[in-house]
């Protein structure tokens, strides 16, 4: 997948204010400071498309971007979805509650979401947080690919051997485990396995709507 374009779209609290769902989505989600307004940057190729920041609770609302729409077709390309993110001890109560709500309901209603990308910090050991969130994804059956972020910050061996403590936790509570993917947004790892992956479903989206046309 080559991106050769990305627009903001727009940004909102209101699922049901989103852009129309016309185009397939790919949302990333995770906890907050994990890195997903940075890794949202590093895949379309841009410093500051997505804001980021060292303080967490930067992202607060939903914010779509529009990637490779063709020239004067405005239902073209796909969506790309930054969140807030969930449960930040240091941002307020309130907030935490708003940003889960805001989440919740994105995930159960956005209709064309192909597959949630969820952030987790590959330097810290498996984080009931994170685990809570991924039992709920698999209740309500949305698909999901794992992303292990910010690896630059540690040795491989480090990494390696906590994306393996995070899959041994994980399936204490489930059969099998979704792809994982480690990224750093410093040093582009990962970019080409997410791109591939999107592109995949891409794939098969316009298959379906091949069929649906018949
Ligand atoms: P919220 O919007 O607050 O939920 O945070 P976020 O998940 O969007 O995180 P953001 O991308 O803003 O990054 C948080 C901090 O981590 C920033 O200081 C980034 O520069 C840093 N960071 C993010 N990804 C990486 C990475 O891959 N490597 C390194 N070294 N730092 C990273
Ligand atoms: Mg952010």
């Amino acid at each position: 997948m080559v991106i050769k374009n990305a627009q903001f779209v727009i940004s909102n609290t209101d699922v049901a204010k989103c852009p129309a769902p016309t185009l397939p989505e790919f949302a990333f989600i995770g906890r907050s400071n994990v890195g997903k307004s940075s890794l949202i940057n590093m895949l379309v190729n841009q410093k500051s498309l997505a804001k980021t920041s060292q303080k967490p609770g930067k992202t607060r609302l939903i914010n779509h971007f529009q990637i490779n729409q063709e020239k004067d077709k405005p239902d073209t390309g796909w969506f790309l979805t930054d969140l807030p993110g969930y449960g930040y001890a240091s941002v307020s109560k309130t907030d935490r509650d708003s940003f889960q709500k805001i989440i919740d309901s994105y995930i159960l209603k956005r209709e064309n979401l192909q597959c949630l990308f969820v952030l987790i910090d590959s330097r810290i050991p498996p984080q009931k947080i994170d685990l809570d969130f991924l039992n709920w994804l698999g209740a309500k059956g949305i698909p999901f690919i794992l992303v292990f972020t910010k690896v630059d910050k540690q040795s491989s061996n480090k990494t390696a051997s906590n994306i393996a403590k995070f899959r041994k936790q994980m399936l204490t509570t489930w059969e099998n485990i979704p792809q994982q993917i480690a990224t750093s947004s410093v040093e582009k790892t990962g970019r080409d396995e997410i791109l591939a992956i999107i592109q995949d479903i891409l794939d098969g989206y316009e298959d379906e709507k091949v069929e649906d046309e018949d």
